[in-house]
């Protein structure tokens, strides 16, 4: 993305965030919004400080994710100011002077001492909605201290779940830079690299270090692939090499990219006429991200997809609608279809019934689903189906009632190749989906 898309882009975004936040003090009864960007943590008795994150209510306004101890306020009618921490430090890089195509649209107040953003925040706390961790409080006794009002937090994050154009075009870009790490890891993988081998060479393709991404990358090579969340990273390579899931994102602006494609090393093999099966289950999952269909029932259909699959390729022997009813397709998709996207991997709201509160439950006997509500264009979810072979379900299917509908002689035969997730990023739209991700690797083709 170039920087005149996003400085077009901009200005309505911000428009946008504004008039959301004008009635989300309303709904509070508050006169400013005080977003801290967050501050640093330190590891217990020990002068080394974590990774620092910054809060996604804060990037929502400001593409900086390296500047803890700085301050957003909002005044409905008033121009946004944002207090700027700029040290003077020999110790550490201090950020550059505020800069791009956001800063023309703020008062900004540089300070060089954490403590002397007070005098630029509103004189009365209690008028404030101030959103963030406890340690950002400020003043004496920790006077000016984060209250994250209910009401407010309800709208905000609501509406966080539509995605403005700038947004978009934000998401985009962390795809486009995540499809060129999934290609250069692919080529490890078939050059034979050990599992840090091929992270390394993902992260050096998207420009990104371990800590700049999105989230731990899942690198896995053959059963490590049935482990949902691996995050080991194994220094020798199996032997023989047969699978290979990458689930690896990207960030651009503080916005995410989620990404996973799994590969067999034997292209001619039944594995990946597997992974071709669910690809194509994964493509008619993508098409029915659509205005108006609630996502529970995605869930639901992905798992009578998913059954059709292992009916298919002779794992459960029954069909697919007794895999569902029966919870067996549950051993094999054990999570859940997916989830909304945006500043955070796994965005806020996802259950989110009203901008005013209130619960949308899980399905029963899918507690695993992390997203609820129903879709609607601008929103921006994952579609994520899997199908794994992993030794506790299987030991936990295998002493179950269900286990008289699985062919164990096929569990056997795919157990060494782990298992199998693909996921894209998809746009929901007043029309056809938008998946961003096939089109970045159309694209990278
Ligand atoms: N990478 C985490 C997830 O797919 O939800
Ligand atoms: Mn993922
Ligand atoms: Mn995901």
């Amino acid at each position: 993305m170039t920087s005149q898309t996003a400085a077009a882009l901009y200005p309505a975004h911000l428009e946008t965030l504004s008039a959301r936040a004008a009635v989300a003090l309303e709904r509070g009864g508050f006169d400013h919004l005080v977003v801290p960007s967050g501050t640093l943590h330190y590891q217990i008795f020990d002068d080394r400080d974590y990774p620092y994150a910054a809060n996604p209510q804060f990037k929502a306004w400001v593409p900086l994710v390296r500047n803890p101890d700085s301050w957003l306020v909002f005044t409905p009618g008033e121009r946004p100011k944002l207090v700027y921490l700029q040290p003077r430090d020999y110790w550490h890089v201090v950020p550059d002077a505020p800069s791009g195509y956001w800063v023309d649209h703020f008062d900004i107040e540089v300070v060089r001492n954490p403590d002397d953003a007070l005098q630029h925040l509103p004189r009365n706390a209690t008028r404030c909605a101030i959103l963030g961790e406890a340690q950002s409080a400020l003043g004496r006794y920790g006077a000016f201290a984060p209250n994250n009002p209910q009401p407010v937090l309800d709208y905000l994050d609501y509406h966080r779940a539509f995605k403005t154009p700038y947004e978009l075009a934000m998401m985009r870009e962390a795809n486009r830079r995540a499809v060129r790490g999934h290609r250069a890891a692919e080529r490890a993988f078939r050059a034979g690299a050990s599992e840090f081998g091929i992270h390394l060479a993902y992260c050096q393709a998207v420009g990104e270090d371990a800590n700049e991404l999105p989230y731990n990358n899942i690198v896995a090579l053959n059963t490590h692939g049935a482990v949902l969340h691996y995050t080991e990273r194994d220094r020798l390579p199996p032997k023989p090499v047969r699978s290979f899931l990458l689930d690896a994102g990207a960030s651009h602006g503080g916005y995410a990219a989620d990404i996973t494609r799994s590969h067999a090393m034997d292209r001619g093999g039944e594995f990946q006429a597997f992974i071709d099966a669910i690809d194509r289950a994964e493509l008619a999952m993508c098409d029915q991200v659509r205005a108006g269909v609630d996502y529970r029932q995605l869930h639901l259909d992905a798992h009578l997809a998913l059954s059709g699959v292992l009916n298919e390729f002779g794992i459960v022997t029954c069909g697919a609608e007794e895999a569902v009813a029966t919870g067996l397709s549950s051993s094999f998709f054990p999570h859940g279809l997916g989830h909304g996207l945006g500043l955070q991997v796994h965005d806020v709201a996802g259950f989110a019934a009203s901008d005013a509160g209130g619960t949308i439950d899980k399905p029963e006997g899918h507690p695993y689903l992390r997203l609820t509500r129903e879709l609607a264009p601008g929103m921006v979810v994952t579609i994520e189906p899997g199908l794994y072979f992993g030794a506790v379900l299987m030991e936990d299917l295998a002493a179950s009632d269900n286990a008289r509908l699985v062919d164990w002689d096929r569990v056997d035969a795919f157990r060494p190749f782990g298992g199998v997730r693909i996921e894209d990023n998809v746009i929901c739209t007043d029309g056809a989906p938008v998946n961003l991700t096939r089109e970045e690797f159309a694209a990278l083709a």
